[in-house]
């Protein structure tokens, strides 16, 4: 084993992260692997081996007491795999001594945890992160949240989320990327790439980088009626050219593991689905990590209805699955399936072979305290460079939706950016609330430690502007609604004052103001898992407070925090200025300062579409066509497909965002009109920053198949780029087109590119696009 400090440098534009990292547990070769495995397996018996698949719940384990403890004597027994969100590298060095030292053969445990937006350093929610756009940013930001889980103790995440989600209502929409499988595909390699390392020869090789876990598998983003869990049934035409393709991203960036999915999947649940978790996954992908199964999704099948335990169990490792999440149905059950012959041994080898060999590849057969430096916390988490990376990408993560002049209809200039100059009014429940700044998922958060956006600013405009304070309203009206869209430490300390008390004073504030930052919306918990919602306005009592601080005729700006597409027509219709910010993470409230006051120029874009309202849902911008189709930007026509009291369109479409400049984009020039099978075409457009700003445009490239064997949506995302643009210049940006790229599965399944025309589109978002056409001979 070798040993030696490494400064590792992540050049991104302008900053530079730097890390010292330890061990590098140099590679052996798959034979070298197979041997050790073989011989330690020889040694194991039936039990150790069940052993090795369990995940059981560690919470009871704290510092001093893991001795004592139930999971402390399995752990002793052979009996865990690994635990997970247990934070604290003594802690873990501590367990780990435990399994190293007291076991019978002294297997060292893995050391899971949702660490899916950063760790104590936290990102934007996923969501906001991919409005960005940005895939080296993106992994940076994994890049660093494998720092810095890894220096305290960590080596697996159980990320990416990459579940195509087309419902807001879902409160998970927030974990992922949207609804855009390319975009979801270039996101899961990203991450997985800034987690275990862009050396795909060697991945895992050091101490600072950390197994990733991508899940839900499968289609866990398509439960009916965006009710978190629920039901999931879909052809498996629309699973393979709609849903599928980022999950196969991760398999292809080499992911080390993946998670089975609560629901569902033509009528088993992913969890016992050998189709998927055998034929798909394994055979036809060539995955060859380890699947663990989520949060009792064994015994859930109890309740599923498709056997008791033992059943369900048995049913799990024969499917595919290796490690069971807190049912503890493997080590309760498989060594009388085994003895039932239910369960053959070489299936229970199999599974516990991708256990040794996760574990082998992290080295921590080499080392098994190879995450357990006591000395790289203080060093290497939640750093100034950290910090600094963050803040940059929280800025690049928001999205302008609207930027209009305070007189509507005049030609004055868009009330944004602010001028660093006068009183600046901060108002509304989440104006000065630390814990509800990073966003849902980030369990090793200090919630204490993050400005808020009233403190953020602050700080920021010292001497520059004067900052001021209101509540204005709580977040809901209802008090038990509120509680529970406030849990795990992230309460808005509910004011006992009555509606009207918190709105006078907030006026008061308000009347001594020049400029009115309303930071309004969701908080962090009315988003992430188990947060479905079916009415998707800004909430009730915030609305009111939104209308009266209009009313006193003083700029109001829109500072929107949300973990899904909101329905805000409103909102639209009447307030100038709209900055949706999601959850920034850590640093949001200086992200929030650089975008307002204009040190930094909004560039994030949509990656899921805005409805106008919750009965358009699902509502996304690759959809197909129907026989009947409305004419976009067209209302009610009897006998087409759309709705008497809505038209199909949404509040602002995928890929919709503005800036403080603005885009123009020439004609699309094609290299050749059409091209042949083996060829390749280049579409070119010239993308010019008309407005008085430096900024950033992305440019998307759309294809729409004309026609097909079977029908195909009206647009897909097939490039995209992210361009910074001086104020007056050009660019001229090129996408390579591939057979490859107009490809799709057919009726059999088989992944074709059809001869034919197709529609070429390249715009800024998915409505406004230049078109041109191309034929495939
Ligand atoms: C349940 C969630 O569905 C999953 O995303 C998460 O990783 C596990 N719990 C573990 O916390």
């Amino acid at each position: 084993m070798k040993t030696f400090a490494l400064f590792i440098t992540i050049s991104l534009s302008t900053l530079t992260v730097t890390s010292v990292a330890g061990k590098d547990t140099s590679k052996r070769s798959p034979q070298e692997m197979d041997k050790f495995i073989t011989e330690l397996m020889d040694k194991m018996t039936i039990e150790e081996k069940i052993g090795q698949l369990n995940l059981p719940v560690s919470g009871e384990i704290t510092t001093g007491q893991a001795k004592s403890s139930d999971v402390a004597r399995k752990i002793e027994q052979g009996l865990v795999g690994g635990l997970f969100n247990l934070k604290g590298v003594e802690k873990i060095r501590d367990v780990q001594k435990l399994a190293v030292e007291n076991s019978r053969l002294g297997i060292p445990l893995i050391f899971g945890m949702d660490v899916i937006h950063g760790y104590e350093t936290i990102f934007p929610i996923p969501l906001g992160l991919s409005c960005s756009w940005d895939m080296a940013a993106i992994e940076q930001s994994a890049r660093i949240a494998a720092i810095e889980a890894s220096a305290d103790g960590i080596s697996w995440t159980f990320s990416p989320m990459l579940d195509i989600s087309r419902d807001p209502r879902w409160g998970r929409v927030s974990e992922g990327s949207g609804e855009d499988p390319f975009l979801g595909g270039a996101i899961a390699k990203a991450m997985v790439l800034g987690y275990q390392g862009a050396d795909l020869n060697n991945q895992l090789g050091r101490n600072d980088e950390i197994m990733a876990c991508f899940k839900h598998f499968a289609l866990y983003g398509a439960g009916e009626a965006g009710r978190d869990y629920n039901t999931v049934d879909m052809s498996r035409n629309r699973m393979f050219n709609e849903y599928m393709y980022p999950y196969e991203a991760a398999v292809k960036a080499g992911a080390g593991s993946a998670m089975a999915s609560f629901n569902e999947v033509d009528g088993v649940p992913a969890t016992a689905n050998k189709w998927l978790m055998t034929d798909v996954l394994r055979n036809q992908w060539g995955f060859d990590g380890f699947v663990v199964t989520d949060y009792t999704g064994i015994s859930e099948m109890i309740e599923h209805g498709i056997g008791d335990l033992q059943t369900v169990s048995a049913r799990a490792l024969n499917a595919g699955i290796d490690m069971d999440m807190v049912s503890e149905g493997f080590v309760g059950t498989l060594k009388k399936s085994i003895d039932e012959g239910k369960v053959s041994i070489e299936t229970l080898n199999t599974a516990c072979r991708r256990m040794l060999e996760a574990k082998y590849k992290l080295g921590l057969f080499d080392d098994p305290y190879k995450y357990c430096d006591l000395k790289r916390p203080a060093r290497d988490i939640f750093t100034k460079e950290h910090r600094q990376a963050a803040r940059k990408i929280a800025g690049e993560s928001f999205v302008l939706l609207k930027n209009s002049s305070t007189t509507p209809g005049s030609s004055a200039a868009p009330l944004l950016p602010l001028k660093k100059q006068g009183t600046v009014a901060v108002i509304g429940p989440l104006a000065n609330t630390r814990s509800n700044m990073p966003g849902t998922w980030s369990v090793a958060a200090r919630l204490n430690d993050y400005p808020s956006v009233y403190e953020g600013l602050k700080e920021v405009l010292a001497g520059k502007v004067n900052v001021t304070y209101a509540k204005g309203s709580n977040l809901i009206s209802d008090a038990v609604y509120e509680e529970h869209a406030t849990m795990f430490g992230r309460s808005l300390n509910r004011d006992n004052r009555t509606d009207q008390e918190m709105l006078d004073e907030a006026l008061k504030v308000a009347a001594g103001a020049d400029v009115i930052v309303a930071a309004l919306g969701e908080s962090s918990e009315m988003s992430g898992e188990s947060s479905s919602r079916t009415n998707l306005n800004m909430p009730d009592v915030q609305r009111t407070l939104l209308e009266a601080l209009l009313k006193t005729g003083k700029p109001v700006v829109l500072t929107l925090f949300t973990g899904r597409p909101l329905t805000l027509n409103w909102e639209q219709e009447n307030v100038p200025a709209i900055l949706n910010v999601w959850f920034g993470g850590s640093e949001t409230a200086y992200a929030i300062a650089d975008v307002l006051f204009g040190d930094v120029n909004p560039s994030g874009k949509l990656t899921m579409t805005f409805p106008k309202n919750v009965g358009q849902i699902p509502l996304f911008y690759n959809h197909k066509n129907t026989g009947r189709p409305l004419k976009e930007g067209k209302w009610f026509q009897k006998f087409r497909s759309n709705y008497l009291d809505v038209d199909n369109d949404p509040l602002y479409p995928f890929g919709y965002g503005l800036s403080y400049t603005t885009f123009q984009y020439s004609d699309i020039a094609l290299s050749t009109p059409s091209m042949e099978h083996n060829g390749s075409v280049v579409a070119s457009v010239t993308v010019t920053n008309t407005g008085k700003y430096d900024g950033a445009e992305v440019a998307q490239l759309y294809i729409r198949d004309l026609v097909g064997s079977i029908t195909r949506p009206v647009k897909e995302l097939k490039g995209f780029e992210k361009v910074f643009l001086k104020a007056g210049e050009s660019k001229t940006i090129s996408f390579e087109i591939t057979p490859g790229l107009l490809s799709f599965y057919d009726y059999d399944l088989n992944y074709v590119a059809e001869p034919g025309d197709f529609d070429i589109m390249i715009g800024g978002n998915s409505r406004a696009v230049k078109t041109t056409r191309l034929t495939l001979r």
